[in-house]
């Protein structure tokens, strides 16, 4: 189905059929776009940018591209078409239709769920609000502002679901999405990395490539649900979640690609004479990375929860890729290996599948992030340097979980206080990473030209030249 764009509220779910429904999220509306003004990207409200919309959740329909002033981008609504007929995958509802109604006793879990995954979304607008004023060209200034307003719309799927299955409580939830914000410390954002700051493009592109890594796998997760609006509003959210990921990944290797290019020429790798040259030494984004690597991972939760088992038995959240698992999808007798702290060590112990699902989820996210690791070392290889970057042990610098009783090392080794102590610098960004980093943050916003630590891209937007003008200030 395409969408009404006459309508105030571009969408495919017949809101025009529910005059309460839309009267409501009429009023959300103008909150929302308050809360745009106020605390999204800084300063950008009139710049005409070359943006993608989604007028349809179909091929031809999804990726519509367009000069828009980011205020009147068209935030709309939209859910992947049904299936007919699907049934329920996993837990003990399994064979059973799927839900179009929120059956009463799993509303509260559902919401919860819902609300959790609609706070990230402005949370991290919030987070990269800043980023614009010094953009390393026009085109990373444009594919951040895609970012932005996509997260918006995330917000805006998160909040229909919220208006039109949850009542009351609902409706006072979309609002409290529009009041918390990100590192604020009487009303912070619900989860701990999206309270951190962003302050530089290596921090955003490490966040774009970790974290929003984070939201593939937990919208994955979602799309099994057997509240079949959420399945099908994260289906669409998944596809949008892509381009934000490229934009990490790309947006590191690029700054490898440059760094390395450097190093050969001028046959270094000391890093204080490449930071003199004005590029980023490899140990300091791999310190960067250990750092991203490590918040985004306490994301997935506590390693045994008895919430995870409750989700999965009742239906609500699945695994990743659960129809291409081979068990029983109910997993009642069924372990799962877990890392707990020994004596000196780190030791392995089979725990019950069922509590274990944060821990499956986040070992699936960490085999993901390490093929993406895996593309920068052959683009380093490929340039004759020898230098690997890796994804730390999940062990690493973790505030959750049992794992965060006790300091390791990125490679997992157990050490004391005064090893980690003296160690840390070479381990996690230091005040002075920090500082080097934020000094070169200039703004390079001229059409086809690009700061010095960053090569260009491979390719424009869109079939579009890379000098295109992405964003028009005036
Ligand atoms: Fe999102
Ligand atoms: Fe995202």
């Amino acid at each position: 189905m395409n969408i009404d764009y006459d309508q105030k509220i571009p969408n495919n779910v017949d809101l025009a059929s529910d005059k309460t429904l839309q009267r409501a999220l009429e009023r959300w509306q103008p909150e929302f776009l308050n809360w745009w003004r106020e605390m999204g990207p800084e300063g950008a409200n009139q710049y005409d940018v070359y943006l993608r919309t989604a007028t349809s959740v179909d091929q031809a329909g999804w990726a519509q591209f367009g000069y828009v002033k980011m205020p009147d981008y068209r935030w709309g609504i939209f859910l992947n078409p049904a299936e007919t007929e699907r049934k329920i995958g996993f837990g003990a509802h399994r064979g059973e239709s799927v839900w179009q109604e929120v059956p009463g006793e799993y509303r509260s879990n559902l919401r919860r769920i819902i609300v959790t995954q609609g706070d990230t979304e402005p949370a991290s607008v919030e987070q990269q609000r800043h980023l614009g004023l010094t953009c390393p060209s026009m085109y990373d200034l444009r594919n951040l502002f895609q970012v932005n307003v996509e997260e918006g719309r995330h917000l805006w799927a998160m909040v229909y679901l919220l208006h039109r299955y949850f009542g009351r409580d609902g409706r006072e939830e979309a609002e409290a999405l529009l009041g918390r914000r990100s590192g604020d410390a009487d009303n912070p954002r619900i989860l701990g990395a999206f309270n951190e700051r962003t302050p530089d493009w290596l921090s955003f592109f490490m966040f774009t490539f970790f974290t929003d890594r984070d939201g593939k796998f937990q919208l994955s997760a979602l799309t099994e649900s057997a509240f079949d609006p959420l399945a099908r509003t994260t289906r669409f959210m998944l596809t949008e979640e892509g381009h934000h990921m490229f934009v990490g990944r790309n947006g590191i290797r690029r700054i490898i690609d440059r760094t390395a290019e450097v190093m050969i020429r001028e046959k270094t790798d000391d890093p204080a004479r490449l930071r003199a040259l004005g590029v980023i030494d490899l140990p300091t984004i791999q310190r960067y990375l250990n750092f991203h690597s490590s918040v985004t991972v306490d994301l997935f939760g506590s390693d045994l929860s008895s919430n995870a088992a409750t989700f999965y038995t009742t239906g609500i959240k699945g695994r990743y890729r659960e129809d291409r698992i081979a068990d029983d999808h109910v997993l009642k007798d069924a372990s799962y290996p877990i890392l707990e702290v020994g004596n000196d060590e780190i030791v392995g112990r089979d725990a019950p599948a069922l509590n274990a699902l944060n821990e499956r989820l986040r070992d699936d996210f960490i085999a993901d992030s390490i093929a993406g690791v895996d593309a920068w070392n052959s683009s380093l290889q490929k340039r004759g340097v020898d230098f690997r970057l890796t994804v730390p042990h999940k062990a690493f610098n973790r505030r959750i979980g049992p794992l965060a009783a006790a300091k390791f090392s990125p490679q997992g080794r157990m050490v004391r206080a005064a090893e980690w102590d003296a160690h840390v610098r070479e381990w996690l960004p230091t005040a002075e990473d920090r500082e080097f980093v934020q000094s070169l943050m200039g703004r390079v916003a001229e059409p086809g030209k690009f700061a010095n630590w960053i090569a260009p891209p491979a390719a424009g937007i869109n079939g579009q030249p890379i000098e295109c003008e992405y964003v028009r200030f005036s």
